[in-house]
């Protein structure tokens, strides 16, 4: 399973591509937001300097002419631009004619697998199922998951599962068991990936054991 940092931050994207276990990046107008006072094309090419793999950029536009017209303008920012579009109708008609410009697509705001079939059948490279949000709402994210694996095997679709709105690490294990191609994090869920209480004192009792030996 790919993993991808849910992140618009530069500074998390510079410390998590040094880790070589970065695979992609998707930013969203929320987390771009969340940087302040950036120049969208100058934040972007700076985050696909960072990472050689896929990085998402959301379209403003919700009519299909403006969402290809400003997915054309993002493409042309990086080789590695993945132009997102949310699922609408509008939505889906942009995924064929980006498609068609040889532009890839990553359809978000997947919440149920219909959606993820339709995005899947338009064409898309990448649809967003987000679990951590389908939970909040008294759902189930993992099901979700299961059921668009199925879909997707049944009738070998090559769009590939990108799982969103991740809370927590238990979500990466579950997702990776269930197949998902990728799995994109906030920073926080990534680096408590690493980090177990046993390594850490199992670590402090070797170096211990080691100071601790006849010189
Ligand atoms: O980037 C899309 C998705 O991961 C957003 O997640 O945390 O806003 O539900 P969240």
């Amino acid at each position: 399973m790919k993993f991808f940092l849910d992140s618009a931050n530069l500074k998390e994207v510079e410390v998590l591509a040094s880790w070589g276990v970065l695979d992609g990046i998707t930013t969203n107008p929320s987390l771009l937001s969340k940087e302040g006072k950036i120049d969208p094309e100058k934040h972007l090419k700076a985050i696909c300097k960072l990472v050689k793999g896929p990085v998402s950029m959301e379209v403003f536009s919700t009519e299909a002419a403006g969402m290809v017209a400003e997915g054309k303008r993002y493409a042309q920012w990086a080789k590695n631009v993945v132009v997102k579009v949310p699922m609408t109708p509008e939505g889906l008609k942009a995924v064929g004619l980006l498609r068609k410009a040889g532009i890839r697509v990553n359809v978000t705001l997947i919440f149920s697998a219909n959606q993820a079939l339709l995005a899947a059948k338009a064409g898309a490279n990448f649809v967003s199922p987000f679990i951590g949000r389908l939970d909040e709402n008294g759902e189930d994210g993992m099901t979700l998951v299961e059921e668009i694996r199925a879909i997707f095997d049944n009738y070998a679709f090559g769009t590939e599962i990108l799982v969103a709105s991740v809370r927590h690490p238990r979500q990466v294990t579950e997702v990776a068991m269930l197949g998902a191609d990728i799995c994109t994090m906030p920073f926080a869920v990534f680096e408590k990936l690493i980090h177990h209480p046993m390594t850490d004192l199992g670590l402090e009792k070797f170096l211990a054991d080691w100071n601790k030996r006849k010189k």
